[in-house]
């Protein structure tokens, strides 16, 4: 099958169960201060499962786009380096919101794995949540029992609260869960090791493909638990990684969701992908990271200077610097990947086509201008060196390393790299103490905590802006947003000028209903 199909598959098996195909929600996340981009595809649904908001179908799937490269579920250092991480990634996903359980959960995900996609069951390893004294929660006896139905014990793994107990962030929806690892070794390996032995131990043959997460608490800023409404169903299966399984290969990369990228990446620059290492993780970066930055900016994130704006800035900032130093690119290139991806996930994802002509731009004058940076960053260095050989040192400062990276975006392997075509060293210790004291002040900037919403009255929130710039309004709820030194409160009214940034839609909805009914009542008159 090829992934797309495989894609497919998935949405129309969880339609003949009851399951409503909703799209992917955009990727990035402009409405929820604690997350900056979508990490999971239950995030679309928080105040559904929070119980905040009715849900248009209590069954639902979909392809979600996500991107894991900060905060609590951050990815970026394994990309490229190993074969089954990613910054973004699709995540195929089902709920339900109140209506069906673990029962159909568990039911569901063997028969679609292994009645629906044939993949063998002596290869899959399940693991459930062992139960956690401090949260005063016991083993999932329950799910141990549905799974009991479909393997032998040896394939039933106890995991504990790291692993089986799945939380969005520091605050919001979280449950035990259970997940399924596949063995893909080969059978001489498997008979030597069995694979429950290599469940969750970072072997790149036996890894996780689906999570799934029995929602049934909020956790609360002051870190307590706190029942949900409802109890939920919230899967995630890793599609890149299914698509791995399906076409039997050893690599996310070796799949028809990376080779046709990873191809045209070999055209440009004339390397064979599986000749070198080096060469080989180069490529896997710019293919992955190619992903990441188009989605971005379809999704309208542009590449800047603070916060997801700057993250995205620096995906594309390592996928240019892997692209000049192991691929010889000295000129702007990932944009010339583009059609390659539009080709290839424009149907699934429409909004790729449609803003291709932007997308293409914007990487050109990025890496343009990065490439600018880098060349700026070789002539200093070049003085540094100078200096440190006439120092008769044969050490480059790790300080000095440190603040090429940091104000000229100068990577470390790079430094190291001009420095021993001069037999230079570069002071690593040095380097990494900088750059922890550089993250320390990050973190300190960034952190963002939110305590829960203080609810003073229930309602909804009216839009009056189009009759007036001004209303008098009752606040519905608020909740305290602390942001390094500064303390804001968020305030929902019941009623509002204020268009909203997004979903603005809602409010130019009322508009036409009222005008409808304006225009209907005047006619009636004129009758
Ligand atoms: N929300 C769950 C995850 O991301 C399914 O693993």
């Amino acid at each position: 099958m090829t992934a797309n199909e495989i894609r497919e598959a998935y949405k129309k098996f969880f339609e003949s169960k009851g399951h409503l195909i909703v799209p992917s929600a955009p990727m990035v996340i402009k409405d929820d201060p604690t997350l900056m981009f979508t990490n999971a595809g239950m995030n679309q649904f928080k105040d559904i499962i929070l119980g905040n908001t009715e849900p248009k179908c209590r069954r639902q799937t979909d392809s979600q786009k996500c991107l894991r490269v900060s905060g609590k579920h951050n990815d970026l250092e394994e990309v490229g380096h190993d074969t089954y991480h990613h910054t973004m990634f699709e995540m195929l996903g089902n709920w339900s919101f109140g209506d069906y359980f673990k029962e159909e959960a568990i039911t569901w995900a063997y028969e679609f794995l292994v009645d629906v996609l044939k993949i063998n069951p002596e290869h899959l390893y399940v693991t459930v949540f062992e139960g956690s004294k401090e949260e005063g929660l016991e083993r999932d006896s329950e799910a141990a029992a549905i799974w009991g139905r479909f393997f032998p014990e040896s394939h039933i793994i106890n995991g504990n609260k790291h692993d089986n107990f799945w939380e969005m962030g520091d605050t919001g929806p979280c449950g035990p869960c259970s997940e399924i690892h596949i063995d893909s070794r080969t059978p001489e390996e498997r008979a030597a090791v069995p694979g429950a032995e290599l469940v969750n131990k970072d072997n790149p043959q036996v890894i996780e493909i689906w999570n799934l997460v029995f929602m049934q608490y909020n956790r609360k800023a002051d870190g307590s638990l706190e029942p949900l409404p409802h109890k939920v169903i919230d899967t995630g299966m890793g599609f890149e990684r299914l698509v791995r399984v399906m076409q039997d290969k050893h690599s996310n990369y070796d799949t028809d969701v990376f080779q046709p990228i990873i191809k045209k990446i070999g055209e440009l620059s004339g390397y064979t992908y599986g000749e070198k290492e080096e060469t080989d993780v180069a490529m896997r970066v710019v293919a992955d990271h190619l992903r990441a930055i188009a989605f971005s900016i379809a999704d309208g994130q542009l590449p800047s200077n603070a916060k997801a704006g700057y993250v995205i800035r620096r995906i594309l900032r390592r996928a240019v610097r892997y692209a000049y130093t192991f691929l010889g690119q000295r000129e702007a290139f990932l944009y010339r990947l583009l059609p390659t991806l539009v080709e290839e996930m424009g149907g699934a994802y429409p909004e790729l086509p449609a803003q291709q002509t932007l997308i293409g731009r914007v990487m050109k004058e990025e890496e343009e201008s990065f490439l600018r940076t880098l060349s700026t960053g070789i002539s200093l260095l070049e003085g540094v060196i100078e200096q440190t050989v006439k120092a008769g040192s044969d050490t480059v400062d790790g300080e000095k390393a440190f603040t090429l990276f940091d104000t000229y975006g100068f990577p470390l392997d790079l430094t190291q790299l001009i420095c021993s075509e001069k037999g230079l060293k570069v002071d690593e210790a040095g380097f990494n103490a900088e750059m922890q004291k550089q993250k320390e002040r990050a973190r300190n900037a960034a952190a963002v905590e939110t305590d829960d919403w203080v609810v003073l009255a229930e309602g909804e929130t009216q839009f009056v802006g189009w009759d007036a710039l001004e209303a008098e309004s009752r606040i519905l709820r608020y909740r305290r947003v602390q942001q390094k030194k500064l303390t804001y409160y968020e305030l929902v009214l019941d009623s509002t000028p204020f268009y909203a940034e997004m979903g603005g839609q809602v409010g130019d909805l009322r508009r036409e209903a009222r005008e409808q009914s304006a225009h209907t009542s005047h006619q009636e008159t004129a009758r």
